[in-house]
């Protein structure tokens, strides 16, 4: 892929970070930064920024933070390649001729999915499929819905699918990298779908993006789904969103499976969707709340699946929808229910269905033997743990009453406790804040923790540095002057950066925010972020000379373990401090 960073910057330079953010967030002054509320995490108070001269975002409350581009792939949950596509339409910039190679081959690969779903969908319906269709018939499926979702089947043979594909011109390392097929010992390759009934994914632009293929039998795995390709990402996508899209009732029914789904949709619950059978993740809730402010939570009735709508809960609310679960009753799944309850039982369950504040208190309640006192003592105190974190005192006084009636406790007794919990989160909070402000070296650990810092006196240099590099180029100069490196660097990932700042000064290149955003994972440019939002140091040139010798120290500290003499190296390093005399601790 790669678009030129001059093309980036160009970009860039008409899509000001400030207008950009401002179609989506509410900015207001405050000193040299732009403030408001963060859209990526729910708060009261604003602790998002955007620095209009450096160009950044950053959000000091949930470590989101990066370039236009990024802020662009996170809250319209596009890949970068995207992003760009999206802001260049904004600007009205074409883009240019020599950057669609990466389209190009998007584009075969989405016509591939394509075809390959033609052909199994054709395979269905001819006699080799015959098992294929017979199975989904016997599951109750019409016709109508195998053609509305274009269902199919992997014939039983090796190659079927890779000859089909090639004689239409594909090649086999583009079908390998859509996991259609996968290399065998001999050098050649071999259908991934076998004896399977085919399941398309298709997201919201209406493209084959993956599949899911399911046995027949009770044989393992039931299903087998693509990877993670270019086209498909799981985290970052529904099944059936593509038809649930389409309803208006700003209502979403998420259930588990393909099955479920589709047998909701073919009787008439055209707005349900499945997460694709993974946990539920941030980004897919990002991308619900795009066509819902309320989801119904309907998975399977099993103890795994109702742990899971719990969590998918904690997942949902923070996403500001209003979440309800519904309980199945008599049924494993939403599937079976309407097979035998029929599409009128299930639109009841729908009416009935709890909120997430009952459910819980739901679940709360059957932990504890409510004949006993002790049972009761206990049930309250969980029941008020959980009530005291409602902002709202009129839910509070709501789901008190029920609380108290159902767990046959007093009411005036479970109030007092939710108000002696409430006074207790509001002191810990208050001591968290303060110690997170005084403990600055906590708060400066990156938020991904696969980016921690191992050695955080060090890192903090070298953090020092990619500051002092962003902001005066020509630092490069006396950075590699110093024999300092990035190859001393301790954090891999502030490294990594290093190496590519320094390897566009060497070629002359200008390192903006958006070559940064190209060459950078999102998590690292959201650290990258942190570290250029952090107040400029004063003086370049003493902080400058600080960090290079923090750097050496450490280099010299873990000498020996390279099988130098650690003190001789410490001595030559000391011989150094007294003559340029640092001003660090
Ligand atoms: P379930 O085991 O509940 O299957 O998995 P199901 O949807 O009810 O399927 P049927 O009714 O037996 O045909 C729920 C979802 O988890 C994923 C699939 O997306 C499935 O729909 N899953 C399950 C897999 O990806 N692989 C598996 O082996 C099993
Ligand atoms: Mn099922």
């Amino acid at each position: 892929m790669a678009f030129s960073d001059a093309f980036l910057d160009e970009l860039a330079a008409r899509c000001d970070i400030y207008d950009i953010v401002s179609r989506y967030v509410t900015l207001k002054k405050s000193g040299s930064n732009w403030f408001g509320l963060c859209p990526f995490h729910t708060e009261k108070t604003g602790s998002f920024s955007v620095n209009t001269e450096k160009q950044i975002y950053h959000c000091f409350g949930c470590g989101a933070g990066g370039s236009v581009y990024n802020f662009i792939m996170q809250i319209e949950n596009l890949t970068f390649p995207e992003s760009v596509e999206f802001l260049a339409n904004l600007a009205g910039v074409a883009l240019p001729e020599q950057d669609t190679s990466y389209h190009d081959n998007r584009k075969r690969l989405q016509e591939l999915n394509r075809d390959a779903a033609r052909f199994f969908y054709n395979t269905l319906l001819s006699p080799e499929g015959r098992a294929g269709y017979d199975y989904l018939i016997r599951r109750g499926l019409q016709p109508g819905t195998i053609k509305r979702y274009g269902l199919g089947f992997a014939p039983d043979s090796w190659d079927s699918l890779m000859n089909a594909m090639t004689a239409k011109g594909y090649t086999k390392a583009e079908l390998r990298e859509l996991g259609l097929v996968k290399p065998n010992n001999h050098g050649g390759f071999y259908d991934q779908f076998r004896n399977r009934v085919m399941f398309p994914i298709i997201d919201i632009r209406g493209n084959v993006i993956a599949f899911g293929g399911r046995v027949m039998d009770d044989s393992k795995p039931k299903y087998l789904n693509s990877p993670e390709t270019k086209l498909f990402s799981k985290s970052r996508n529904l099944f059936s969103l593509n038809f649930a899209k389409k309803n208006t009732s700003r209502r979403l029914i998420l259930a588990e499976g393909y099955m479920d789904v589709i047998a909701l949709n073919q009787a008439g619950f055209r707005e349900a969707v499945a997460s694709l059978g993974t946990a539920l993740t941030q980004e897919q809730a990002k991308l619900i709340k795009r066509f819902a402010d309320e989801v119904i939570i309907s998975y399977d009735a099993d103890s795994a699946g109702q742990n899971a709508a719990a969590r998918a809960a904690d997942i949902l609310k923070p996403a500001d929808l209003k979440v309800r679960i519904l309980k199945i009753p008599g049924a494993k799944d939403p599937d079976e229910f309407i097979r035998e309850h029929g599409r009128e039982a299930f639109a009841a369950l729908l009416e009935r269905s709890e909120d997430h504040m009952e459910f819980t208190l739901d679940r709360i309640r059957a932990g504890f033997d409510l004949e006993t006192d002790e049972g009761r003592v206990g049930f309250l105190k969980e029941a008020a743990k959980t009530l005291a974190r409602l902002s709202s005192p009129v839910e509070r006084e709501i789901y008190a009453s029920r609380a108290a009636e159902s767990g046959n406790v007093s009411k005036e007794a479970l109030l007092s406790e939710i108000e002696r919990n409430r006074k207790a989160y509001a002191k810990r909070a208050r001591s968290e804040e303060t110690r997170r402000l005084l403990s600055p070296e906590k708060q400066a650990q990156p938020v991904n923790r696969s980016l921690h810092y191992a050695d955080m006196r060090t890192a903090r240099a070298e953090e020092g540095i990619i500051a002092l590099l962003s902001r005066e180029p020509s630092f490069a100069q006396t950075l590699l002057a110093s024999g300092v490196g990035p190859e001393d660097f301790t954090s891999p990932f502030l490294k990594k950066i290093c190496t590519f700042i320094l390897e566009q000064y060497r070629t002359g290149n200008s390192v903006s925010s958006g070559a940064l955003s190209q060459f950078l994972e999102p998590d690292e440019m959201s650290e990258l972020g942190r570290i250029l939002s952090a107040p400029d140091t004063g003086d370049a040139a003493s902080a400058g000379k600080d960090y290079i010798y923090i750097i050496k120290e450490s280099r010299a500290r873990h000498a020996d373990a390279d099988g130098e003499d650690p003190l001789l190296a410490m001595r030559d390093l000391h011989k150094e401090k007294k003559s340029y005399g640092g001003s660090f601790s």
